[in-house]
């Protein structure tokens, strides 16, 4: 499968957010804890992507996707950079997800590594998530150089219902040097991209008083 990783503009997000809603609602029928019971209604997911969407055109995290040879979503990652006036330079990693059948080919792991460099451009260097005890996720994040500080048991639910715990990761990254161009992909408007063209240091003051809102968003 010839994939091609990028990031997207904040003009195209809703036309991405019916191949996301497909991923997500695949990835829940498999057995995946990512904040859905199942069975997941494809209406439902597509609230959850017009969302991100949103959050994407008002500049409040990174959408990334991974797409096949006919243009197809088969995966995704974000970046949450809406975070509080004192977190300038963290954001939050949410929904990585690759659809069953793009899975073991290296897709998630190429996704993590563009992430990092979405966040160096965004003047983002410490990264945290959280995932799902005993997963292929763990290992996954443990390749790309994440370190897991420790797990929360029965901090959420299996789609079937089963408790399960969280453990929680973080990543430092090395800023990126000045005028590094961004990763790739059109500029959001008025968003991340203008930002990125900045010192990392400047980039994160410009991101704040964004994050009032930011706890009510789709994580
Ligand atoms: C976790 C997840 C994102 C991994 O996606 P992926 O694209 O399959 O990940 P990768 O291909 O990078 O790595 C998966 C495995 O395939 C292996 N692999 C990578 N490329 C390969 C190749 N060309 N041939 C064979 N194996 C390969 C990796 O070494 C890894 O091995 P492991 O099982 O020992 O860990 C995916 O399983 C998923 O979407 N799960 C459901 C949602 C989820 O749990 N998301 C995480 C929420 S925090």
């Amino acid at each position: 499968m010839n994939i091609t990783i990028r990031r997207v503009g904040a003009s195209e997000a809703a036309a991405c957010v019916a191949g996301l809603a497909e991923v997500l609602v695949d990835c829940v029928e498999g057995g995946a804890s990512v904040g859905f019971m199942a069975p997941l209604p494809r209406e439902r997911a597509l609230a959850f992507w017009q969302g991100v969407a949103a959050g994407v055109a008002r500049g409040e995290r990174v959408l990334l996707v991974a797409e096949d040879e006919a243009g197809a979503v088969v995966g995704t990652v974000q970046l949450i950079t809406a975070l509080p006036d004192n977190q300038p330079h963290r954001a939050d990693v949410a929904k990585m997800l690759v659809h069953r059948r793009a899975r073991r080919q290296g897709i998630a792991a190429r996704l993590l590594a563009a992430l990092d460099e979405a966040a160096r451009a965004e003047g983002r260097t410490v990264l945290v998530l959280d995932t799902v005890s005993g997963g292929d996720a763990e290992r996954l994040y443990a390749r790309a150089g994440w370190v897991r500080v420790g797990s929360v048991p029965r901090f959420a639910l299996m789609p079937d219902g089963t408790p399960c715990g969280t453990p929680f990761f973080y990543k430092h990254l090395a800023p990126a040097p000045r005028g590094a161009a961004r990763l790739s992909g059109p500029a959001p408007a008025g968003g991340p991209g203008r930002r990125s063209a900045a010192p990392a240091s400047t980039a994160g003051r410009r991101g704040r008083g964004r994050h009032r809102s930011a706890r009510r968003r789709p994580r």
